[in-house]
């Protein structure tokens, strides 16, 4: 069992790693701003894990934060072995428009991190990746050696972690993973913890369960002219607790590693769904209708994303084995018993 540092672990993905890795019996210590996230998620990961954890409010970009978390954690004698690296912001659009801010945080904000590990001799990071670093791939499924080529901001600030990771495991004494999700959905079974964006959701999966609650009345279809069986646009999603388990794998991999190592792994299940299939499946699951209309083409989105997930398999005897249909119904139990997020929590 390690003592670990969570930066973002209220997040969505966050949130549901920490209950893995409270019921595994790590000790965490978990750095969030809140920017896009509530401190009652970090309640309820207590309150389903049964265990406590140490939340502090602050900023990953922070070096004072940094240095007094790790020095505290030294000369309390349980120093931190191992990170995981969730903070960060998410949104493509937003990332075009501002792409300072997006190297900011995303790219600068690591650099910190990784200086006040390095300074501590914490030297095991496990890194929030995504799949759109592949930008508009052609052939499938995505290896981890298929060309990277990142078309907005935030996906070239995520390669560029990962590149910033590679460099330092190449030193020597490093072991680290960008783990590169496909599209988490779903939410822990209980429906205590889940997904809370802010506004109105961008992405698909927190728009239908926004729709089934009756905050929001049609889903637009971005495009049925893809080439694709049904013309809508095709994704890997997996759910988010399997996901979570994939962390708790890199971490104790990284950990029980005698020899440095620079790992990249794709997350998915390898089995792409259209934006259709999605929409049936969560009728099928919860026997809500969802309304729909076929409108343009999002800008910037690609036919399909799909992942082989072997690597991962292989490396850390993880893959993801929940269904669609668990996705759904874990997905609506936390957003039919939690309509307006965290927001209505006591
Ligand atoms: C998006 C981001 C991706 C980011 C991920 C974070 C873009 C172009 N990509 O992925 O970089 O890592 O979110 O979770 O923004 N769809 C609809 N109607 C909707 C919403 C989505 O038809 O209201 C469709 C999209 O066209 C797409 C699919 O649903 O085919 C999935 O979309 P989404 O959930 O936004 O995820 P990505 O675009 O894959």
């Amino acid at each position: 069992m390690a003592r670990l540092l969570i930066t973002g672990g209220a997040g969505f993905i966050g949130s549901h790693t920490c209950v893995v890795l409270l019921e595994a019996g790590h000790e965490l210590l978990v750095l969030d701003d809140f920017s896009n996230s509530s401190p009652v998620a970090l309640d309820r990961v207590q309150e389903l894990s049964g265990r406590s954890l140490q939340g502090i409010e602050g900023d990953v970009r922070d070096a004072a934060v940094l240095e007094q978390l790790f020095a505290n954690a030294a000369s309390a004698g349980a120093p931190i072995e191992a990170v995981i690296h969730f903070a960060g912001l998410k949104a493509v659009v937003e990332s075009v428009v501002d792409p300072l801010h997006y190297w900011d945080v995303n790219v600068s904000g690591t650099r910190a991190l990784l200086s006040a590990m390095e300074t501590h001799g914490c030297r095991s990071l496990v890194f929030s990746s995504t799949s759109t670093v592949y930008g508009e791939p052609d052939s499938f499924p995505l290896t981890e050696t298929t060309p990277t080529d990142p078309i907005h901001p935030y996906a070239q600030t995520k390669l560029a972690v990962e590149q910033m990771l590679s460099a330092l495991a190449s030193t020597g004494d490093w072991r680290v993973a960008s783990l590169r999700y496909f599209n988490p959905v779903g939410a822990h079974p209980s429906g205590r913890i889940g997904e809370d964006p802010l506004g109105i959701p961008n992405n698909l999966f927190p728009f239908i369960t926004q729709i089934a609650a009756g905050r929001l009345e049609k889903l637009r279809v971005f495009g049925d002219d893809y080439p694709t069986p049904d013309g809508t646009g095709i994704r890997d999603y997996l759910h988010v607790m399997d996901l979570a388990e994939a962390h708790a794998a890199a971490v104790d991999h990284l950990l029980q590693s005698d020899a440095p190592l620079s790992l990249t792994l794709n997350l998915g299940t390898g089995q792409g769904l259209s934006v259709l299939d999605v929409v049936h499946g969560f009728e099928a699951a919860t026997g809500i209708t969802i309304p729909y209309e076929v409108v343009e083409r999002r800008p910037g989105d690609v036919p399909k994303l799909e992942a082989c997930p072997k690597q991962a398999a292989n490396v850390l005897g993880w893959s993801a084995k929940r269904s669609l249909a668990d996705m759904c119904r874990d997905g609506w139990a936390w957003q039919s018993a939690n309509p307006q997020g965290y927001r209505e929590a006591p």
